[in-house]
């Protein structure tokens, strides 16, 4: 495990406890032990204190801290390497893992660039190990509903939509204080939905009536721009909000376009603490979500909303007592990673080992996780990153075409004739 902060403790430390206690077990593979065995972080300070408090709920794990904490962790007898560092860390992380042979989970966003994507593709196909992504969202049962009635044909046409996901103030100014200096909330949060609507409109935005597919429904433009002044300077590289809009085009022509907002810099008192919201309109309907008005509200004198959540999401994580006695920590934040060692297993122990190659084969061609199918998601990446930076030198409102004659990520700079080709390859 590299990186043990926030995520971590939310759905790694979840999962890494009920498999210590349960193990993993699938029909396919057998019973597979998944112990933590060892874990990277910065100073070793929060890798003390989860020992401290976990307990016998957790195995002996070694510790590595420093600059060379991830070659000690490679070195140490790992057959998986968790990423869950700050964004613009994933991506030395995650090659250094894969170029070792071991196979590879990365916390959203997977990297910054599609360049970094190609390495670490080219990297895990070399070595015939697994390198996926988490996209939580994804697994959130409205997102699967969604996903399902948009497959099934029961809505039909994605024209347009917005997502906003405004996080509090204490995020960037203590939570990230370490590495926010430089960084968006666009970057952090929109590409969840990003991927969102990549995955769930992709696959079937070209459908014909008589379910078969035209190619064409491809990613055309991305803009955005954004706010400065609370976390950092009102002229500096670090943003408060950032407003993104990507386009996709029909092979008729038609263009979908979705506006996503994100901040954290909302009140620390919000009701919402993590304030979530989609809606996406079709030929025949609307699909309009909210995050965290699944039905509970509760207010506890001294302890809401900073403790306790006044309007909680107990679907991506919470702790329960169920019915049986026992006390678990469950949702779909935990499933996905569980999903994702299963997938390892399965390749490693689903069958002979003559058959790995095709088990290995069949794990990358899931499209919901797979870093190679990450391409568009991160293209949204490079492009906003790019903006922002042009934004900071005085150059605010680029728009970058995707797939353009001079290449696969060009940035056009209002007012200048000359573009800059920042991906060559198609995206
Ligand atoms: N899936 C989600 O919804 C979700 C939610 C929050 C964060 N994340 C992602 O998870 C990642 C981590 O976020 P977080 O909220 O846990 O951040 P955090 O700041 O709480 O924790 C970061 C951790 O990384 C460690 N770290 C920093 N640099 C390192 C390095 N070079 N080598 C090894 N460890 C290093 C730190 O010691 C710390 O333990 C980010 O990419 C973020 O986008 C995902």
């Amino acid at each position: 495990m590299a990186g043990l902060g926030m995520i971590f403790d939310e759905t790694y430390r979840p999962f890494f406890e009920r498999v210590h206690r349960q193990g993993l077990y699938r029909r396919e593979f057998g019973l597979v032990e998944v112990p933590l065995t060892a874990v990277a972080s910065r100073t070793g300070a929060r890798a003390d204190k989860f020992r401290r408090e976990a307990g016998d709920r957790i195995g002996a794990f070694a510790s590595f801290s420093g600059g060379d904490a991830l070659p000690r962790l490679l070195g140490h007898g790992v057959d998986v390497v968790c990423v869950a560092t700050p964004d613009d860390r994933h991506f030395d992380a995650a090659l250094q893992a894969l170029d070792a042979g071991k196979h590879v989970l990365i916390e959203k966003p997977s990297v910054l660039t599609l360049q970094e994507l190609d390495r670490l593709c080219a990297s895990a196909k070399r070595q015939a190990v697994l390198a996926k992504v988490v996209y939580h969202k994804l697994a959130d049962p409205d997102h699967k509903k969604l996903r399902t009635h948009v497959a099934d044909g029961v809505l039909k046409h994605v024209n347009n939509g917005y997502c906003s996901l405004l996080e509090p103030k204490q995020i960037s100014s203590s939570q990230f204080a370490e590495w926010i200096s430089g960084r968006n909330p666009g970057t952090y949060v929109a590409l969840h939905y990003v991927k969102l609507i990549d995955f769930t409109f992709g696959e079937f935005a070209t459908r014909r009536a008589d379910a078969s597919t035209l190619a064409g429904w491809r990613l055309a433009r991305v803009s955005a721009t954004g706010q400065r002044g609370l976390v950092g300077p009102a002229d500096g590289r670090t943003w408060d909000s950032v407003q993104l809009q990507i386009t996709y085009a029909y092979p008729d022509g038609r263009e979908a376009a979705f506006d996503i907002h994100t901040s954290w810099v909302t009140p620390d008192n919000f009701p919402g603490y993590v304030e979530q919201e989609v809606q996406f309109r079709f030929d025949n309907g609307v699909w309009n979500a909210h995050q965290r008005k699944r039905g509970v509200e509760m207010t506890v004198e001294g302890h809401a909303p900073a403790e306790l959540k006044i309007t909680p999401n107990h679907h991506f994580n919470a702790m329960f007592l169920e019915p049986w006695g026992e006390r678990s920590q469950r949702g779909y934040g935990i499933e996905v990673i569980e999903r994702f060692f299963e997938e390892v297993a399965y390749v490693e122990f689903g069958g002979p080992g003559d058959q790995r190659a095709i088990r290995l084969e069949e794990m990358r061609a899931l499209d919901y996780n797979d870093l190679s199918a990450d391409r568009n998601t991160v293209a949204v990446a490079q492009a906003l990153e790019a903006i922002l930076s042009e934004h900071f030198q005085g150059r605010p409102g680029c728009v970058v075409d995707v797939n353009a004659v001079e290449g696969g990520l060009v940035l056009r700079q209002p007012g200048f004739k000359d573009a800059v080709v920042l991906y060559a390859a198609p995206v």
